[in-house]
C-alpha cells in the first residue's frame, strides 16, 4: 500500500514536471546532480557540451557533477550502488542499457520509467524501435539514450605506419594484423597501446577478439546460453587474444586506456584497440582523422557493431525532480544530440540529426550501425549480469599472468553457470 503510494506521489511528481510549470520549476535557485565516468580529457569535454546547453536554458539551475573517474564506469558504479542503497540518489546517472540498466537499477526499483517522455517529446518517432527495445522492460521505457558507441574499433597512427610501409585496407584480418605487430615491434615500436589499469580495458580486447572469431551467431548462442565457454571457438579466440598481449606495451596495467590512447597519438604506438571514445581523445589532440589517424574494423568484426549505448536514467526519489526531468527532454533533444555526440565519438540516436554534421568517422560508425549486425558488449554491461563482468574481469587477470587457455575457459564455464547467463 505504501509503495502505491509512494509510486502514485513520484507519477504526479513527474508529470507536473511534464506540464507547463516546468521550466519555473527548474528556474530559480534549483540543483541537478548528474552522474557519469565521463572524466577523461575527450569525455569530459563532451559531458560539458551537455553542462553547457543546460545551463543556457536553465541559468538559475546550479548543475553538480558527480563524475567519478574510472573508464568504463568500473569504478563508479559501486559509489553509485553504495548511494542507491542509503538512500541518496542523484537526479540521473549513466548507464547501458540491458543487464546493467535492469539488473542493476530497475530490478532495485532504484529509478523509474521515462515512457512518458517518448511521447511528449515525439521520441518514439524519430528513435529507431530496436534501440528503444534495449533499454524497454515489458510497456515501459527507463533510459534516454545520449549516444551510441561502437565498441569494436582499431585505431591507428597513419604517420607510423606509413614510416614502416604498412597499409591497413578496409578491413584487417588477424593475420594481417600479427603480421604488421612483427614487422613494428622488429623496429622497436610499440605495435598495441593498452591501458589496462582498469581491467575492463583488457577484457574488451578479448571481448573484440572473441567476436572477431566467433562472428554474429556465434556471440549471440554464446550469450543467449546456447554455447559454452569452453567451446572450441573460446579456446581460439583466447589464443588469439594471447597473441595479441605479445604486442602490447609493458607497462600497460600502469595506464589509464586514454593514456594507452595518447601514446598513439604521439607516436610512441602504432595501433590501439579501443570503442570509439578514443576518437574524442584523438580529436582533442588536434588530430586529422584520415590524415593523422586511421580506423578500421577491429580483426575479424566487419560488417558487426558491438553497441555500448551511454543513457541516462531518472533516479525513483530524484531530489531535484523537475530539473533532472528537463535535464533528460534536453538530453534527447536534435541539438544537443548533434553538439554531444561529435565531441563524444559516438553517433546520435535520432534519425532526424543533420548527419551533414557528423563528421568522417561519425558517418563511416553510422553506415555501419545501419547495416551490420548489431550486437550487444559484455564488458560494456549489456550483455551479461554484473556478476559475469566481474568473473571475466578476474579471469582475465589470471589469465594475462598465466596465459592458460583450458583454466581461463573452465572459469569462464562457472561464472556463466553461476550468475545465471546459460538460463
Ligand atoms: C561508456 C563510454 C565511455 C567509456 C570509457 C563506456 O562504458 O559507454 O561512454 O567513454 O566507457 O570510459
Amino acid at each position: 500500500m505504501k509503495k502505491l503510494f509512494c509510486v502514485a506521489i513520484l507519477w504526479t511528481a513527474l508529470l507536473s514536471a511534464l506540464g507547463p510549470t516546468r521550466v519555473a520549476n527548474a528556474a530559480q535557485n534549483k540543483q541537478l546532480e548528474v552522474f557519469s565516468w565521463w572524466t577523461s580529457g575527450g569525455e569530459a569535454m563532451a559531458l560539458e557540451s551537455l553542462f553547457q546547453a543546460y545551463k543556457n536554458k536553465y541559468p538559475g539551475v546550479e548543475v553538480l557533477n558527480a563524475a567519478v573517474t574510472g573508464g568504463g564506469g568500473s569504478a563508479a558504479r559501486p559509489v553509485l550502488q553504495t548511494r542507491l542503497a542509503a538512500g541518496d540518489p542523484p537526479d540521473v546517472w549513466q548507464v547501458h542499457p540491458g543487464h546493467e540498466l535492469f539488473g542493476q537499477y530497475v530490478q532495485g526499483d532504484y529509478c523509474v520509467p521515462v515512457t512518458v517522455l517518448y511521447r511528449s517529446e515525439g521520441w518514439d518517432r524519430v528513435v529507431p524501435q530496436g534501440l528503444i527495445d534495449r533499454v524497454s522492460k515489458g510497456s515501459e521505457i527507463y533510459a534516454v539514450i545520449a549516444g551510441v558507441h561502437r565498441g569494436n574499433v582499431l585505431w591507428y597512427n597513419k604517420k607510423v605506419l606509413e614510416k614502416y610501409k604498412i597499409e591497413v585496407g578496409d578491413t584487417l584480418s588477424f593475420e594481417q594484423f600479427f603480421s604488421a605487430a612483427q614487422k613494428l615491434k622488429a623496429a622497436g615500436v610499440v605495435p598495441l597501446a593498452m591501458g589496462d589499469a582498469g581491467l575492463w580495458a583488457t577484457a574488451q580486447l578479448f571481448e573484440n577478439t572473441l567476436l572477431g572469431v566467433l562472428g554474429p551467431k556465434g556471440w549471440q548462442e554464446l550469450f543467449g546460453g546456447q554455447r559454452m565457454f569452453d567451446d572450441p571457438r573460446v579456446k581460439e579466440a583466447a589464443r588469439l587474444y594471447g597473441r595479441m598481449l605479445d604486442y602490447q606495451n609493458a607497462d600497460h596495467s600502469a595506464l589509464s586506456w586514454d593514456q594507452a590512447v595518447r601514446r598513439v597519438i604521439h607516436g610512441k604506438a602504432a595501433f590501439t584497440a579501443m570503442g570509439d571514445w578514443a576518437y574524442s581523445e584523438l580529436v582533442k589532440a588536434g588530430l586529422k582523422e584520415s590524415h593523422n589517424f586511421g580506423w578500421v574494423s577491429f580483426p575479424g568484426t566487419e560488417g558487426t557493431f558491438l553497441v555500448v549505448a551511454d543513457g541516462f536514467t531518472l533516479a525513483k526519489d530524484a531530489p531535484n525532480i523537475a530539473e533532472a526531468v528537463a535535464w533528460l527532454e534536453m538530453v534527447g533533444s536534435k541539438e544537443a544530440q548533434e553538439a554531444f555526440n561529435a565531441l563524444k565519438g559516438s553517433i546520435p540516436v535520432r534519425t532526424d540529426v543533420d548527419k551533414g554534421k557528423l563528421d568522417i568517422y561519425q558517418q563511416w560508425s553510422m553506415a555501419s550501425f545501419q547495416h551490420d549486425a548489431l550486437l550487444a558488449s559484455c564488458v560494456h554491461g549489456e550483455a551479461a549480469p554484473a556478476t559475469f563482468q566481474r568473473e571475466l574481469n578476474d579471469a582475465i587477470s589470471m589469465f594475462v599472468a598465466d596465459r592458460n587457455v583450458e583454466r581461463f575457459t573452465g572459469a569462464l564455464v562457472q561464472a556463466a553457470g553461476a550468475s545465471g547467463l546459460l538460463k
